[in-house]
């Protein structure tokens, strides 16, 4: 299976979580390529894809959201995941829940889930706007990024895709949720 990963990042953990799910899909024998989002190669001739972002204001980066639209017609005849990375926090991430926009970025493309992963903050590494929210929304600092649930996520995509189910395969509750 030949499986295409396109992220969208400012600041770098978004990468790092594209990396881990193409580590885990590699290790199970096939084909993972990871781009970021600027501009990423269509995903013809790809089994599958999985597109994700960091939540920035309750919104993906454009370069990622662009993708979708720029891609939908090809993307929605592939099994597609899609993930955010955004909540901040060890004990109680937040904002907690999905973006608003989740629903309206699976619909697009038909995407079999959306799942929302914790990121990192590293307050030196902010541009002044965003380190003037950060502070004012007391986003705490730190990597939360969870190591286990990236890897859990993307054996699940593997397992979907060795089952030669996609097509068949029940979406995750929280994507029969956003699709509601
Ligand atoms: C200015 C700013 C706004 C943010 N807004 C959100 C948000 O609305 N929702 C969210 O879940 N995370 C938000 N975050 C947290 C980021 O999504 C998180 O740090 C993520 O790991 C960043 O990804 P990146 O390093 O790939 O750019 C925000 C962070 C900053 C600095």
């Amino acid at each position: 299976m030949k499986v295409l990963i396109v992220y969208a990042s400012k600041y770098g953990s978004t990468g790092g979580v594209a990396e881990a799910i193409a580590e885990v899909i590699r290790g199970r024998g096939h084909d993972a390529v990871v781009h970021e989002a600027a501009p990423a190669p269509a995903p013809g001739g790809y089994d599958a894809a999985v597109v994700g972002s960091g939540v920035y204001m309750g919104s993906w980066l454009k370069p990622a959201s662009q993708y979708l639209e720029a891609h939908a017609a090809v993307l929605s005849g592939l099994p597609v995941w899609l993930f955010g990375v955004g909540p901040l926090g060890a004990e109680n991430p937040q904002p907690a829940g999905e973006p608003e926009q989740a629903a309206k970025l699976v619909e697009s493309v038909g995407a079999r889930a959306y799942v929302t992963l914790t990121g990192a903050l590293d307050r030196g590494r902010l541009g002044l706007a965003d380190r003037l929210i950060a502070r004012v929304v007391k986003a705490p600092e730190g990597d939360f990024r969870d190591w286990e649930a990236i890897r859990d996520w993307a054996h699940g995509i593997a397992e979907a895709l060795e089952a030669g189910a996609v097509t068949a395969t029940a979406p995750t509750a929280h994507a029969e949720a956003v699709r509601a």
